[in-house]
């Protein structure tokens, strides 16, 4: 049985394998519609979401399968004191996969030990976001066709977001793929990333707190939000909120081939003035994230 807790559960064939199949997804929709029916997926999701859980469900209807879940700890048996391990394994009795989002790293990795159906992680704490990069890498091939040689900007929180930690942690695989860091230092990346994936593996990047400096460099740029639910305290949350915000004058050095990503929400980080730029990308990852997950729950569900 197969889980997807990190990214690195999954060879890079696979995830070529995947987006090959969502891809195939949006030409021929209809050849989908009824690959899961009689199947459920159990959403479980014990942080706030909007994007992610309603991809999911979504993904699951359109490929004829139904849907159960909820959408707030304080809705569940959580509130009454229930371990995520007994919550999971009474649930996989009642669903064929599960996806659990939550605020503690390394929870959806214990549940899916205890889980006796597929395990999909949609996020635990400042950690790893899978399924969002799975996201980010099918925008990436479907913007620039191209998943190698790009120089990849990415600005915000990049010590909470889990999104930027499985990101850095897929495109490190590609060819030629240089990174460009751009963060306040009391927001740079985890050392763990920095030791085990961009030294370990010799991958080129830069890390600055100037995003117009390296601005005509990129190739990518993927704003992220300033995570406030991870800080200890709200001050240092307010200092450094608005530490970046992308708009138009930032923009005038940039490449006309840019892809402006972000995983949403979004906050301050980029002004509504860039939503009419045809680089903005971020509305059409979001619809992208539907597909790449409706390709996963194909494959863990094992359908062909
Ligand atoms: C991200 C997350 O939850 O980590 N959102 C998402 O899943 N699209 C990013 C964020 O919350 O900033």
């Amino acid at each position: 049985m197969k889980h997807l807790i990190d990214i690195k559960d999954l060879s890079t064939d696979e995830i070529n394998h995947l987006i090959v199949v969502a891809q195939d997804i949006i030409k021929n929709k209809e050849r989908y519609s009824k690959k899961c029916e009689g199947k459920k997926i159990a959403t479980l999701f014990y942080e706030p979401s909007t994007r992610t859980r309603l991809s999911f469900e979504a993904a699951m209807y359109e490929l004829g399968g139904n849907v159960l879940g909820f959408s707030s700890s304080s809705s569940s048996s959580v509130s009454k004191g229930e371990s995520v391990s007994d919550t999971v394994k009474v649930i996989s009795g009642y669903a064929d996969i599960i996806v659990i989002r939550h605020p503690k790293e390394g929870a959806p990795l214990v549940a899916s030990m205890k889980s006796d159906v597929p395990v999909i992680n949609a996020g635990d704490g400042g950690h790893n976001h899978p399924t969002q990069t799975l996201t980010e890498l099918l925008t990436i091939q479907c913007e620039k066709h191209r998943l190698t040689d790009l120089t990849i900007g990415i600005c915000g929180d990049l010590k909470f977001g889990r999104t930027v930690h499985s990101l850095i942690a897929a495109m490190a695989r590609y060819k030629n793929i240089k990174f460009v860091l751009i963060s306040p230092k009391e927001l740079e990346i985890p050392d763990y990333i920095r030791k085990d994936i961009l030294e370990k593996n010799n991958i080129e990047y830069y890390e600055t707190n100037n995003l117009e400096k390296f601005m005509p460099n990129l190739d990518i740029l993927y704003m992220t939000r300033v995570q406030r639910e991870r800080f200890f305290n709200e001050e240092d949350y307010i200092r450094l909120k608005d530490s970046y915000i992308l708009d138009k004058t930032k923009l005038e050095n940039a490449k006309d081939d840019l892809c402006i990503m972000h995983p949403l929400p979004r906050v301050n980080e980029i002004s509504v003035e860039v939503d009419d730029d045809e680089r903005a990308c971020y509305f059409k990852q979001a619809k992208y994230g539907k597909y790449i997950r409706m390709a996963l729950i194909l494959d863990l569900l094992g359908i062909k």
